[in-house]
């Protein structure tokens, strides 16, 4: 994620309504978040599965988001959780939903795995700063995405309230997201920066 000296941005008084109801973060930390643009349009994170960290997957078993559900975010937001235990400012989820094939491997009968065609991609970008007021995919400290598998496309979701906020409610007190299936953002074991209790001789 760019950061942009303090001194720099904090002078103009365009962030100031934003910061000021925003204590969280202090002033002058509210750069333009990737991904987004200044109307608070989100666009789809280009290779995220090469750049990304992995969080972990979900297997949904059958109905229209039936197969894998593969979680991603962005180094650096997985290193600074891995301290604060919150998700910050800047950061990028991407949720990826494939369809499952199964077939037998040497591991066992009727194996599944991911087919390569994408049904559809998620995304939440974390803002802190309440950039985007008065825009629908913004919502919670959050803007919310969808795509589908053409490239290129736009966001489909028209809202937050609409087309996420539902579905998203259960998880409402871990900052919206689903943390069960990400032993990334738990494991003692992760080798980025702020982990101490890495093996070496492997
Ligand atoms: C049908 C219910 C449903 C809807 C609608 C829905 N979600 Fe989710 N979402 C979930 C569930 C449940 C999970 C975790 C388990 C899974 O993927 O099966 C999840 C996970 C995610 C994740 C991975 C990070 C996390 O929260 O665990 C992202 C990113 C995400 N959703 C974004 C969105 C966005 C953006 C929208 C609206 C455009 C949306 N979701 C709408 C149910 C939903």
């Amino acid at each position: 994620m760019k950061r942009i000296p303090t001194v720099q941005l904090c002078a103009p008084l365009l962030l100031l309504g934003a910061v000021a109801s925003q204590p969280v973060l202090a002033a002058g930390s509210c750069s333009d978040l990737d991904f987004v643009d200044s109307k608070g349009n989100i666009s789809l994170p280009e290779n995220f599965r090469q750049n990304y960290t992995h969080l972990g997957s979900w297997f949904v078993p059958e109905g229209d988001a039936s197969g894998f559900h593969d979680v991603y975010m962005d180094p650096a937001s997985v290193k600074k959780y891995l301290k604060t235990k919150k998700f910050p400012d800047g950061a990028v989820m991407v949720k990826e939903l494939r369809g499952a094939h199964r077939a037998d491997y040497t591991t066992g009968a009727n194996v599944a795995r991911a087919v390569d065609s994408i049904k559809q991609t998620f995304v939440m970008i974390k803002d802190e700063c309440g950039r985007h007021k008065g825009n629908p995919i913004w919502a919670e400290g959050w803007g919310w995405g969808l795509f589908s598998a053409e490239k290129g496309k736009p966001n489909m979701a028209k809202s937050f309230e609409a087309d996420c906020k539902g579905c998203h409610v259960p998880a409402q007190n871990t900052d919206w997201v689903y943390i069960d299936a990400y032993p990334t953002l738990n494991e003692s074991t992760y080798s980025g920066e702020g982990s101490s209790m890495m093996s070496s001789g492997h």
